[in-house]
C-alpha cells in the first residue's frame, strides 16, 4: 500500500473513532439534560462515524484477521496497555496531582488485565463453545461474566450501572 495513503487511513481511523465517542457522549448529555431529539441525532453520528472507523480499518493492512487472530491481538493489546501504556499516564497524572486522571488510568490499568484474562479464557474455550453473558460497568469498564454484581470490584458502582451486552 502506498505509503501516504497507509498513514492517512491511520489517521482517519483514530479521528473517526474520536468523533464517534465524543458525540455518543453528548448523546448521553442531551438524554441528561432532556433533548431526547438531539440525542437522537448524536446517537445517529456517532454510529456513523464508526462505520467511517470501520471501514477505514478494514482497508488497514493485516488489521483483521481470523477471529483465532484477533483474539490473540486484543489479548496482546490488553497486555500492552496493563504493563506498558498506563503506567506511564499514571505516573504522569501524578506528578502533577491531577487525581481524577490518576484514579481513571489506575481503574483502566486494572480492568484491562481482566480483559486480558477473558480473551485468555475465550481463547481456551474456543472449541468448547462455553455460552457466557457480559455485563460492562459503565464507569470503570470492568467486564463482569454471567451475572452483574453487587458492586463493582474496581470501582465501587452499583449493579445499576452495569449494562448486559448482547
Ligand atoms: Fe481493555
Ligand atoms: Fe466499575
Amino acid at each position: 500500500m502506498p505509503a501516504k495513503t497507509e498513514t492517512n487511513l491511520a489517521y482517519a481511523f483514530a479521528a473517526e473513532s474520536k468523533a464517534s465517542v465524543r458525540n455518543a457522549a453528548f448523546a448521553q448529555k442531551a438524554e441528561i439534560e432532556g433533548y431526547s431529539q438531539i440525542a437522537r441525532l448524536f446517537r445517529a453520528v456517532s454510529e456513523a462515524e464508526s462505520v467511517h472507523a470501520r471501514r477505514y480499518l478494514m482497508l488497514m493492512r493485516g488489521r483483521i484477521g481470523s477471529t483465532e487472530e484477533n483474539l490473540e491481538t486484543a489479548f496482546q493489546n490488553e497486555i500492552k496497555a496493563n504493563v506498558e501504556e498506563y503506567p506511564n499516564l499514571i505516573k504522569d497524572a501524578a506528578a502533577e496531582g491531577h487525581t481524577g486522571a490518576q484514579r481513571a488510568f489506575s481503574q483502566a490499568r486494572d480492568v484491562e488485565s481482566f480483559h486480558a484474562k477473558l480473551y485468555k479464557k475465550a481463547i481456551n474455550d474456543m472449541v468448547a463453545e462455553r455460552e457466557t453473558e457480559y455485563y460492562v460497568c459503565q464507569v470503570c469498564g470492568y467486564i463482569s461474566e454471567d451475572e452483574a454484581p453487587d458492586s463493582c470490584p474496581i470501582c465501587g458502582a452499583v449493579r445499576e450501572k452495569f449494562k448486559q451486552m448482547t
